[in-house]
């Protein structure tokens, strides 16, 4: 059977650069995503310019079973899944007293809920083959979870704990699982009022092909957690050596509208 690597939110952002560098490398690839038209769009220009096999299947993975769906009709359509990237995911910013209850269940439901489902499903195919890996994508606020993006960053911190606990459990296997934990991307996952905070405007966003470029290397051949950039290594410390108290002050600081 011919294998594949597979990347949820394929379409944008860090996802696509993925897609396109392992396209480069010339890995068959499936893409998954919502948006029916720059899926095909994707498949055309890649298998024509790589001369890969890229399939895809149109899923919203935010509706609870359609990860399960994806996993039943990638199997009934004969494919082999030998690297599973869950990297498609969103954000809500604002209190958590206005933000919208539907959008943040949405949230939990794709950036918890499916890529948990997609990580046991295949996990328990890879462990089978006794080959396999998979890269889980968290964040930087997996270590620091910001007031104002209390929701996500509580979806990164289940990504990060899931994936290191199962990555221990799995050892010895044949399945590796490793976590990507980016800082702030220039990409389109952040709303106005995101690119209006503090921390935005203090802190750089890094280009996703730099960020997708580490990506593709913890995926094909790392270990463990990969923090992209020496500044967010040292971001995600500063809780080891600065009281709470304080640590809260400054990421509410940081996580507020710039005036
Ligand atoms: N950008 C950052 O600063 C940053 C920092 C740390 C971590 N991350 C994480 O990195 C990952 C990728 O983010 P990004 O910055 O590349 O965001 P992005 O540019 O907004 O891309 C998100 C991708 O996820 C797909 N997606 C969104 N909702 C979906 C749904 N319901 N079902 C299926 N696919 C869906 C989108 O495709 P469709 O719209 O076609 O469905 C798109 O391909 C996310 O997990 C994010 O939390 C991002």
């Amino acid at each position: 059977m011919k294998e594949f690597i597979l990347i949820t939110g394929a379409t944008s952002g860090i996802g696509y650069e993925m897609a396109l560098q392992l396209a480069a490398q010339k890995y068959p690839l499936i893409l998954v995503a919502r948006r029916a038209g720059k899926l095909d769009q994707m498949k055309q220009d890649l298998s024509h310019k790589y001369g890969i096999d890229v399939r895809y299947y149109v899923k919203d993975l935010s509706i609870p079973h359609e990860a399960i769906d994806l996993f039943d009709d990638i199997r009934s359509d004969g494919l082999l899944v030998s690297h599973l990237v869950n990297n498609a995911g969103f954000g809500t910013y604002g209190s958590i007293l206005k933000t919208p209850i539907e959008e943040e269940m949405d949230m939990i439901n794709l950036n918890i809920s499916s890529l948990y489902v997609l990580t046991k499903l295949f996990a328990k195919d890879m462990a089978a083959r006794k080959s396999g890996k998979i890269m889980n994508v968290a964040s930087l606020l997996s270590f620091i979870p910001f007031p104002y993006y209390a929701v996500y960053s509580a979806t990164k911190s289940f990504v990060l704990a899931f994936s290191e606990t199962i990555a221990a459990e799995l050892e010895g296997t044949g399945v590796v699982v490793t976590t990507l934990c980016p800082g702030t991307v220039e990409t389109p996952f952040h709303t106005p009022n995101m690119r209006k905070t503090n921390a935005m405007n203090a802190n750089k966003p890094m280009p996703a092909d730099v960020v997708a470029k580490a990506g593709v290397e913890l995926l094909l051949h790392g270990k463990g957690k990969k923090i992209v950039g020496f500044n967010n290594w040292f971001i995600s410390n500063l809780p080891r050596i600065t009281p709470d108290f304080l640590m809260m002050k400054i990421k509410k600081n940081l996580a507020s509208l710039k005036h």
